[in-house]
């Protein structure tokens, strides 16, 4: 089961991801998480995106491309979540041409709607462990000890250079001119199931559930 999670920047994409490859074993595919492991390994593709994600703005369809193509051809498990990919319309008829090309289909697109105003404040509030990749927010789910990960121990955390108002301003405008239209070609495929972003993170997290079965 291949499903793609579509939403604004800090939407809860990354959360819910992490919430399915615990739970059903499925296969997390970020771009933005590749693209920043590509910026701290230091790769010349890294150094060339930089600039690029800390304004905001998005990076080229074909790196993208590339990153998921490699992905898909070398990563098996119980199905794909494309978490950010796509963002443009080339991004997404260039991943229904590579899953035809491995035989394979989407199943669902999940968008999580959440309002402009919350994002901000989702945005604001968010850290990560650097040891485990557990995403947290200051107010909505902080750690159980200050500074220490439930998950791994690690007291590694780590803030994005781009969750800064300046640079959400840009994010968000990305998202309307050019993803945003997204949501009406899944529609119009007869794919998008909507869930309300703006439930607490179980709520969200059951909703998928009750979508996906
Ligand atoms: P990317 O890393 O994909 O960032 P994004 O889309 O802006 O999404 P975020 O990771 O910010 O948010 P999220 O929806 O995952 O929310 P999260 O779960 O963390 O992309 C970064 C950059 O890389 C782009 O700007 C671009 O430059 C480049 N890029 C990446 N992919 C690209 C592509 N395909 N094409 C071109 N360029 C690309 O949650 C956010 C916070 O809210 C957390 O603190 C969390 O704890 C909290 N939270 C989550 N859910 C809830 C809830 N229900 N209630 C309360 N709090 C919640």
């Amino acid at each position: 089961m291949n499903i793609i999670l579509l939403g604004p920047p800090g939407a809860g994409k990354g959360t819910q991801a992490r919430h399915l490859v615990e739970t059903r074993g499925m296969i997390q595919l970020s771009t933005g998480d590749m693209l920043r492991a590509a910026r701290s390994s230091g790769t010349e593709m890294g150094k060339k995106v930089a600039a690029i994600m800390d304004a905001g703005k998005l990076v080229t369809d074909e790196i993208v491309i590339g990153l998921i193509e490699e992905q898909l051809t070398t990563q098996t498990g119980a199905g794909f979540i494309f978490d950010g990919f796509p963002r443009t319309l080339a991004q997404a008829d260039a991943l229904a041409a590579l899953l035809a090309k491995l035989g394979q289909s989407l199943h669902t697109v999940i968008e999580i709607r959440v309002d402009d105003e919350a994002l901000v404040d989702r945005i604001s509030g968010r850290f990560t462990c650097g040891g485990c990749g557990e995403v947290y927010h200051d107010k909505t789910k902080p750690t159980k000890v200050d500074g220490v990960c439930d998950n791994c121990g690690s007291t590694e955390m780590v803030r994005r250079a781009d969750d800064n108002a300046d640079s959400l301003r840009t994010r968000l405008m990305e998202y309307y001119k050019k993803t945003s239209p997204l949501i009406g070609y899944y529609y119009a495929k007869g794919d998008l199931r909507p869930v309300n972003g703006l439930a607490d993170i179980k709520e969200v997290t059951a909703s998928i559930e009750a979508i996906l079965g």
